[in-house]
């Protein structure tokens, strides 16, 4: 009876080691695949198929020829452009817990702007600069500040009137400002012109420096911190940046002790904290995902870098036909009431959607009435009366702004 067990049990114990082998391989799920975009280089992947100058035609065009989601190996990490706002939703609004990280900038920790809230990683850090800009910034606090935009914008105008050829220092000096007025409960009166000169400056270190070729260099070669700026490569001094930040710092905080030493809004203790929010108006900023995800078949591995593409999400010429051309009456229904788009998408995704929405909302819209009210804008005129005809043009780069631009700026009769 034995002799027939034994042979017995080896064929069922065979049959179980093959069976449990066979389901392994038969129900192991497909190699997830990543979802289509352009091969690039073996070695450097898509780093320099991006246009440094305009990375978002780069995004637009790998839209059209592979769709919605699109990845690429960027200086050697996976990058995933997110195309439409139903993805982002899905994705940077839905999956938050886990798409709601920065990339690492520590390489460039020392060019002293690791205070600034955007950079922050998904940490309690994060979310106490969090707690307290929605304290200041929420929606029911916004119309404790329309006192402060009007004057403001009042400002502005006159300005204009004056010296309509300084039109962009005082769009500036507008924002600066409004953010000046609500974060430091303080107005700056005086000097503002260097305070303008200053936060320009730094915002402009401040986005070269956080950019991928920058961040990637300085990861590669920590070295470039140390050349001098006269050198060939100096422009990745830090020595130069951390002293553009401290002027920066300083200028605010000095301007503000002019300003009214005893009489800030807000108490001591939260201030630190709080004053490092004045200097992080901009936009498109990379998301990074904690852990590995699945995504209508796709496969986004723990670390991918995700770049909501609101510039090209906004031109989507089937959501919003000729979408260069000004037509704000793309947004009317045809009662002449207001259509619900609000055009989310130019404020980011998720739990980092920028915290700032309302504010800048509400104190645009301030500054856009009282210049249509008060002012003509028109095209400049040439020495024979010809209105100049010319073509825009932009500097892109975390955010879009117009290169300066000829124009006449006239008080109204
Ligand atoms: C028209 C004006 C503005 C636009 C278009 C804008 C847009 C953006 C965008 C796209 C982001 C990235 C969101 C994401 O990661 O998904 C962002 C982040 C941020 N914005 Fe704004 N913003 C504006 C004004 C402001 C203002 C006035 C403030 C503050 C006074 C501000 C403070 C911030 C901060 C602190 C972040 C980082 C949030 C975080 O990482 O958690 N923004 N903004």
């Amino acid at each position: 009876m034995d002799s027939y067990l034994i042979p017995g049990s080896a064929v069922l114990g065979v049959s179980l080691v093959l069976g449990v082998c066979a389901t392994r391989v038969w129900s192991k799920p497909t190699t997830p695949h990543l979802p289509p975009g352009p091969k690039g280089h073996f070695l450097f992947g898509s780093s320099f198929d991006i246009n440094a100058a305009d990375p978002g035609s780069s995004f637009a065009q790998w839209g059209r020829e592979y769709g919605e989601l699109v990845h690429v190996r960027h200086f050697g990490r996976d990058l995933m452009i997110i195309n439409s706002e139903r993805i982002a939703q899905d994705l940077l609004e839905r999956r938050s817990r886990i798409y709601s990280d920065r990339v690492d900038y520590s390489p460039i920790e020392s060019y002293g702007m690791l205070f600034n809230s955007a950079m922050i990683n998904y940490n309690d850090a994060w979310r106490f600069h969090r707690k307290m800009m929605n304290q200041l910034m929420r929606p029911v606090a916004i119309p404790n500040y329309h006192g402060v935009m009007v004057d403001a914008a009042h400002t502005l105008v006159s300005k204009l009137k004056d010296t309509p050829e300084k039109h962009w220092a005082h769009i500036d000096g507008y924002a600066a400002r409004n953010v000046m007025e609500v974060i430091f409960g303080r107005g700056i009166e005086q000097d503002q012109e260097r305070l303008v000169t200053t936060f320009s400056e730094a915002a402009t270190c401040f986005m070269e420096s956080t950019s991928d070729v920058f961040l990637a260099m300085v990861k590669t070669f920590p070295m470039l911190k140390y050349v001098p700026t006269s050198f060939p490569g100096g422009r990745f001094n830090a020595a130069e940046a951390k002293e553009r930040m401290n002027a920066f710092k300083s200028t605010v905080y000095g301007l503000l002790q002019e300003s009214n030493e005893d009489n800030l809004l807000l108490q001591q203790e939260n201030q630190d904290e709080v004053k490092n929010v004045s200097a992080t108006a901009f936009i498109g900023v990379p998301h990074c995902v904690t852990e590995d995800d699945h995504y209508e078949g796709y496969f986004i591995p723990k670390g991918t870098v995700l770049v909501g593409n609101a510039g090209g999400m906004l031109r989507d010429p089937v959501r919003y036909p000729n979408p260069e051309k000004f037509s704000p009456e793309r947004f009317l229904n045809e009662d002449g009431s207001l259509t619900d788009d609000d055009v989310p998408a130019a404020f980011g995704f998720g739990r980092r959607v920028c915290p700032g929405r309302y504010l800048a909302d509400s104190s645009v819209w301030m500054a856009i009435v009282s210049m249509l009210a008060e002012l003509d804008i028109k095209p400049a005129k040439d020495e024979e009366g010809n209105a100049i005809v010319f073509e825009p043009e932009w500097n892109h780069s975390l955010s879009s702004r117009p290169k300066p631009f000829p124009c006449s700026i006239v008080p109204r009769n």
